[in-house]
């Protein structure tokens, strides 16, 4: 005779949904947008079907339509031609930069969304690293680490002055969620938070981001500065650094290789954990939902429970758009 029969809380919709452990709100998610200079312009990034690069006139009417979706949160990535790229990442703190201007009309018009920006030099460096590039001997690729610094922490502040609620610094130098806190707080800026790339991985599902900003390194690859795919422990070790140096969430990226990370984050730090579904797990799905080869709805809702269910309660995330318009209905 069975006693326990575990399928007996399965057995009906309503008795599943009593029983479910993990929900996914909209509340839950950050949506990266894109921007670029100019007007008029929305322009369907190749390998990420549905998500455009959009100038500010287009980007504020899309924000008015993911706010009135529920989503309160967004985070903001600019996309420069070449010729505004240099070694320094000058153009990251131009005060007349278009990206930080995109940042003061979006705060202006919706005070009341959450506005994270991203602080690294790719988007703006023609060496299309993080970092500041030095002469490294032995054709290593030679990340400056305390220079690199010096221009995050320019970036941080033109983001912050613009209007920034949330910092995102993905660059994964040594110091710099300190650099940046002693920076913001210095000139009055008590109130912006940091969300740190904590545990940031050098990984092949990068790719269609990097599409969507033309921000592929010119040469080498990001190993020296993100971490190996293959370990776990040094997460704790940059998770610890970043509690004492006044970050105010840690981010695990990417996600959905990652769950077993964000499991061990969650299970050790006390800073809500967030996870970015990257660009290459969006295009993924999106791919093999094209094809017919994916119930692409059903993948996403599963990719995105999972991300959650391993500890993740903030999830930047492609999919945000789409989420909110199903739970919508
Ligand atoms: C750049 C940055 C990257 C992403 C966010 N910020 C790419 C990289 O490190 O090369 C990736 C996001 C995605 O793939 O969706 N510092």
């Amino acid at each position: 005779m069975l006693i326990s029969r575990p399928r007996r809380n399965r057995k009906s919709a309503a008795i599943r949904d009593l029983v479910q452990e993990t929900t996914l709100s909209v509340d839950d998610f950050i949506f990266p947008m894109f921007v670029l200079e100019g007007s008029g312009i929305k322009s369907e990034i190749k390998s990420m079907p549905n998500i455009y690069r959009f100038s500010i006139d287009i980007l504020l009417e899309e924000i008015k339509e993911v706010s009135d979706l529920g989503i309160k949160s967004i985070c903001l990535f600019p996309n420069y031609p070449e010729a505004k790229k240099d070694k320094f990442a000058t153009e990251s703190h131009n005060p007349e930069t278009f990206y930080l201007k995109a940042l003061s009309e979006i705060k202006e018009k919706f005070p009341h969304i959450a506005l994270m920006t991203d602080v690294a030099m790719d988007p703006y460096s023609s060496d299309g690293h993080d970092g500041l590039v030095g002469n490294g001997a032995d054709g290593l690729v030679d990340i400056l680490n305390d220079e690199t610094l010096d221009i995050l922490g320019k970036m941080a502040l033109a983001q912050a002055s613009a209007g920034a609620d949330i910092i995102g610094p993905s660059d994964m130098m040594d110091g710099r969620i300190g650099y940046i806190r002693k920076i913001l707080d210095d000139e009055g800026f008590t109130n912006v938070s940091i969300m740190s790339y904590s545990v940031k991985y050098a990984s092949a599902f990068y790719g269609p981001f990097r599409d969507a900003l033309d921000s592929a390194p010119k040469f080498g690859d990001k190993k020296t500065y993100q971490m190996n795919p293959a370990n776990v422990r040094e997460a704790l070790i940059e998770g610890q650094l970043d509690v004492a140096e006044g970050a105010d969430f840690l981010m695990v990226k990417p996600a959905f290789s990652y769950l077993d990370v964000i499991k061990t984050m969650a299970d050790n730090f006390d800073l809500p954990i967030a996870a970015y579904n990257v660009s290459g797990e969006y295009a993924m799905i999106k791919a093999a939902a094209q094809n017919g080869w994916l119930d692409g709805d059903k993948a996403m809702l599963e990719m995105l429970l999972s991300i959650k269910r391993a500890g993740a309660k903030i999830i930047l995330s492609y999919f945000a758009k789409e989420f909110a318009i199903l739970k919508n209905h």
